[in-house]
């Protein structure tokens, strides 16, 4: 019939009713392609906030069966591809030596990959399997005029960002599963021997056969850790571990067996330490499946929010508190909870050499001057001593003051992310709500995970949004990511979400053998205070730049929405080649994100010989295995 009218048309020459008609169809399919192509598909954080979730929502009853889940073609192997384009080039979607090897752009179960030609290289050097960019700059390092203050331990990231994936050291294995992997790890997947040697007779690690073995001890666990942390929660009953304190971080954790214990009665523990001479220690409690972070107290804030956690260990961890008229501890002040307590095993508080009394000394006015009062101290049954301080819970302390020294910090309108800032001599007010009144502490946990959290901002819908982002979390987790085949969930552990928001995939995930790294990127919504106001974990972190872990410390990255806004700044083959480092063979990826963000990252896998596939046409999954570049 059409071609019948057609005909006419052209027999009764209307040439131009003709030519309107073929551009009118020419523009209608062009639409389609790109609109099913590229449009946004479902939810996120920020639409919630506008309320403009509808879309988004994957229906209540979806399952995920095998037959929805469509892989792509095997990607080209890509040593064959063209040597004229080396891996430090740059490679972007526009160039004209990309191949397009799958389009079906009506179909949102096809993924479309683009072939970049990148010819991928192993990083090269003395630490190229444990290659940390923004630590192991040692160029940058050699040209630093002091290391005083611990400055050669902090980041310094290469500019640009080097386009190598790290190498895997000889033997490496699957690691030992939790909880075994507490008490033991594979050796050649961290061979470094340094610590059973140093550390000998502090028990902190032990070589036995394949395997290095955590007895649990520590340069302050004299008695074990589990009899350390009781003892802790002897002398200070209100602790009360697991229910009163839930979230706190360990400074200076040499292998993490304090707040890996500490996991027994519910309580999570950020671990942190430099990357220094006690070789390989937070690599050591990565591997081991506890919960770690690669940090320094040095010239800059800890990328932690203002109040975050609820008690601070310190045990001979080698920090000069009083230095620099204090900084040092005023930055433990602005991260700890009003309230909290900060725990401090160290000679100056139970021996008395001169050294030591000066220090101690010098402690008790700093600390007088902060208006942290002494709570508890003494001494255990073999000798090792702690002092526990607790934190104002109103500023009447700060107000009475004879001298206001250190001074209180002006009034902030806006919020300022701790990256890349210098440690502050002055002394943050108490955190307060919009009524003037003070931010009080968390409901217990575990019901803290769903309370309400106390920085949650007054505006009126902001309770209704967390509780739907709560909601939506749960059934997401439950009904498409942990029901059904696209994920084996079986050897995951260690589990990262790039684009935390609230929390609230990590919170759907808590009664399962998980611990999960929130990040909130700097450039998104600080919603960070509410993670840990929840009980959880996490840390701020421009995904533009290398994260300050080891390579392959995780089992799972988790990315909601994450590279729509990232890619207005960098290139997303410098994220992909971050997500490689940081995951393990055999790791996953489950992004969320639009179509057009979701094919870019595919390809970018793709060249890595990860094995991708799209979950309901929108959930990308990658499978990073132990292929390496020569
Ligand atoms: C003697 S070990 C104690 C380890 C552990 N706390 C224990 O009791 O077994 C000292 C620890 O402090 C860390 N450390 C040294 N200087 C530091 C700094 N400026 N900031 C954070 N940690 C530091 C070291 O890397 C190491 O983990």
């Amino acid at each position: 019939m059409a071609m019948i009218s057609v005909q006419n048309l052209v027999k009764e020459r209307k040439y131009p009713f003709i030519f309107a008609l073929a551009i009118l169809l020419v523009s209608t399919t062009i639409f389609f392609l790109y609109s099913n192509n590229f449009q946004s598909l479902t939810f996120s954080l920020g639409d919630l906030q506008k309320s403009n979730r509808t879309t988004s929502k994957p229906s209540q009853n979806a399952t995920i069966s095998p037959d929805t889940t469509q892989k792509v073609d095997d990607a080209n192997d890509n040593t064959k591809s063209d040597d004229s384009n080396d891996s430090n080039s740059s490679n972007d979607y526009e160039n004209n030596n990309t191949t397009i090897t799958n389009i079906d752009s009506n179909d949102h179960n096809n993924l479309l990959i683009v072939d970049l030609k990148i010819k991928w290289v192993a990083c090269k050097g003395p630490v190229a399997v444990d290659y940390i960019p923004c630590l192991d700059n040692f160029q940058a390092i050699k040209e630093l005029k002091s290391r005083r203050h611990m400055e050669h331990r902090e980041r310094h990231c290469p500019q640009p960002s080097p386009r190598c994936l790290v190498p895997l050291p000889n033997g490496y294995k699957v690691p030992v599963p939790w909880p075994k992997s507490r008490d033991m790890i594979w050796y050649d997947n961290v061979p470094h021997p340094k610590l059973v040697e140093y550390k000998k007779d502090q028990h902190w690690v032990i070589k036995k056969g394949d395997f290095l073995v955590f007895p649990g001890g520590g340069t302050q666990f004299k008695d074990g850790v589990t009899n350390y942390i009781n003892f802790i929660e002897k002398t200070l009953p209100s602790i009360e571990w697991g229910r009163h304190t839930r979230v706190i971080l360990d400074v200076g954790c040499g292998v993490a067996s304090f707040g890996g214990y500490l996991l027994d009665k519910d309580v999570i523990t950020m671990s942190f330490a430099p990357k220094d001479e006690h070789e390989a220690q937070i690599q050591f409690a990565l591997e081991r499946g506890i919960p770690a972070t690669l940090s320094v107290i040095g010239t800059q804030k800890l990328t932690f929010p203002d109040n975050a956690f609820d008690l601070i260990h310190c045990a001979r961890c080698r920090v000069h508190w009083d230095a620099d008229g204090g900084k040092p501890l005023m930055e433990l002040n602005r991260i700890l909870r009003p309230g909290g307590f900060f725990v401090w095993s160290a000679t100056p508080v139970y021996r008395d050499d001169e050294r030591d009394r000066n220090v101690w000394n010098s402690m008790v006015a700093l600390t007088k001057s902060i208006c942290w009062k002494v709570v508890a101290k003494t001494v255990d049954s073999s000798g090792i001593g702690l002092v526990i301080y607790q934190k104002p819970l109103s500023s009447s302390c700060y107000e009475k003051r004879q001298e206001s020294n250190p001074p209180l910090c002006e009034q902030q309108n806006e919020k300022n992310v701790p990256w890349y800032v210098p440690l502050s001599g002055c002394l943050p007010r108490l955190p307060v709500d919009s009524m003037g009144n003070l931010v009080g502490w968390p409901t217990q946990w575990p019901d803290r995970i769903s309370s309400k959290p106390p920085s949650l901002t007054t505006l009126s819908d902001a309770e209704e949004m967390f509780i739907e982002d709560t909601k939506h979390w749960a059934s997401l987790v439950s009904d498409v990511y942990l029901d059904g085949p696209a994920i084996n969930w079986s050897s995951v552990r260690n589990i990262m979400d790039m684009n935390a928001g609230y929390g609230g995939f990590a919170a759907a995930l808590i009664d399962l053998p998980y611990w999960v790294m929130n990040v909130v990127p700097i450039h998104m919504e600080d919603t960070l205070p509410i993670i840990f106001d929840r009980g959880l974990i996490g840390i701020y972190h421009d995904w533009c730049e290398s994260l300050n872990t080891y390579p392959r410390t995780y089992d799972l990255l988790h990315a909601s929405f994450l590279f729509r806004n990232l890619t207005q700044r960098c290139d997303i083959i410098d994220v992909a080649v971050e997500m490689d480092r940081i995951l393990r063979p055999g790791g996953l990826i489950l992004v969320q994100d639009t179509m057009e963000m979701v094919n870019k990252l595919n390809s970018v896998l793709r060249s890595m010989q990860w094995s991708t596939s799209l979950y309901q046409g929108q959930f990308l999954v990658g499978n990073k295995g132990f292929w390496r570049p020569k």
